[in-house]
């Protein structure tokens, strides 16, 4: 054998090695994930198992981001269809897919007043009966995916709004009847908080909230629970931020002002489920003037997180406007609220995005 002949034979087995090791669709440096590498941020969008059999759904979602989070595979509607099972498939599939593209998976969300099924909501439990179901919820699904999923909402939406606003809601796990705790304030959060470390000691831990991105009434409870919490020496991680933005125009300094003392009290900060919903025309388009608007306030928002270095992911819920759940949210008066449109192609708002990640810290 010659010298050119066995070099080429080299080169080739080099090839066939590292084909084999790398993730089977590699991401381009232009995409959303490949222009944030190396800024310690994490682009995740939120995703439909269903559609992961799409070839263009899965292309776009291995392409563009590095984190992943079940819209609502992981809530007990999906996971618990009676109270002896777990049914993981669902969320097993994203988990997979994630692992096969190397993206890190956020896991959403353990205790929350909705989406709960019904056994749970219309049964007579007592306060012991509930607790021992949430223990061994919390610890279940998250043994399940020790290792896996690197970061949970342990507790969700637990402040209230309309007048309540800034007190903590009243929900079956806080005190109707609650787990124990009623009556208490935050208590039976930190009791989850506490389970959940058990679980899985290296998972980072979230709180995440609706409508307290910006300074105001819901954002000061949560962070004067946070900082109790931190006091208290309950394994608190995060705050989710969720972002979810429709025709009010945010003010950007109060959430950047917001990110800031979060970030200050120690806990990461994560932006959860970012869209920007526009109003849309029976055929569900919305304007090129509000397009404009919409990647003004994704670059805008974006900016905002990488300004504090504790803001360490930006996800956005959903990624492309075919599958949306603005859509029947908003009775299909609103829409166009993810950076893809309903073939994929990347709008203003991606290009925004882009450009903000591109900038880094
Ligand atoms: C939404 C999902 O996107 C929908 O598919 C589902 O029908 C309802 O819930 N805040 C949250 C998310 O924390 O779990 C919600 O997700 C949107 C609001």
């Amino acid at each position: 054998m010659n010298r050119t002949t066995c070099a080429a034979l080299w080169c080739l087995s080099i090839c066939f090695a590292l084909a084999a090791s790398s993730p089977p669709l590699l991401s381009p440096p232009t995409s959303l994930r490949g222009t944030a590498q190396g800024s310690g941020i994490l682009v995740g969008a939120a995703v439909r198992p269903a559609q992961l059999s799409e070839p263009a759904y899965a292309a776009t979602l291995a392409r563009e981001f590095d984190m992943l989070e079940p819209e609502d595979a992981l809530k007990w509607e999906t996971l618990r269809p009676d109270p002896q099972t777990f049914d993981f498939s669902q969320a097993d599939a994203i988990v997979d897919f994630a692992t096969r593209h190397n993206m890190k998976v956020r896991g959403h969300t353990l205790v929350w007043h909705r989406q709960n099924p019904a056994w749970l909501t219309n049964g007579s439990f007592t306060p012991e009966q509930l607790a021992n179901l949430l223990e061994t919820h919390i610890k279940t699904v998250i043994g399940h995916y020790r290792g896996k999923i690197f970061a949970w909402d342990v507790v969700n939406e637990a402040f209230d709004e309309g007048v309540r606003t800034g007190q903590l809601r009243s929900t079956i796990w806080s005190d109707q009847p609650g787990i124990g705790d009623a009556g208490m304030g935050a208590a039976y959060i930190a009791q989850c908080f506490r389970w959940a470390r058990q679980a899985d000691p290296y998972a980072l831990l979230f709180y995440n909230e609706a409508e307290a991105e910006e300074v105001g009434r819901k954002s000061d409870a949560v962070y004067a629970m946070v900082r109790e919490l931190k006091k208290q020496g309950v394994p608190i991680d995060g705050v989710g931020l969720q972002m979810h933005i429709g025709d009010q125009v945010p003010d950007i300094a109060s959430i950047s002002a917001n990110i800031a003392r979060f970030t200050a009290l120690g806990v990461q900060v994560h932006i959860t489920e970012m869209d920007v919903s526009l109003p849309v025309d029976g055929a569900g388009n919305a304007t090129g003037d509000d397009l404009r608007k919409q990647a003004d306030i994704y670059r805008r928002i974006a900016d905002a997180c990488l300004d504090h270095s504790g803001c360490s992911a930006i996800q956005t819920w959903g990624f492309t406007d075919k599958y949306s759940w603005i859509g029947s949210h908003s009775k299909h008066t609103r829409g166009a609220a993810l950076p893809f449109d309903g073939n994929y192609q990347p709008k203003p708002a991606y290009d925004a995005l882009r450009q903000a990640l591109a900038r880094g810290r």
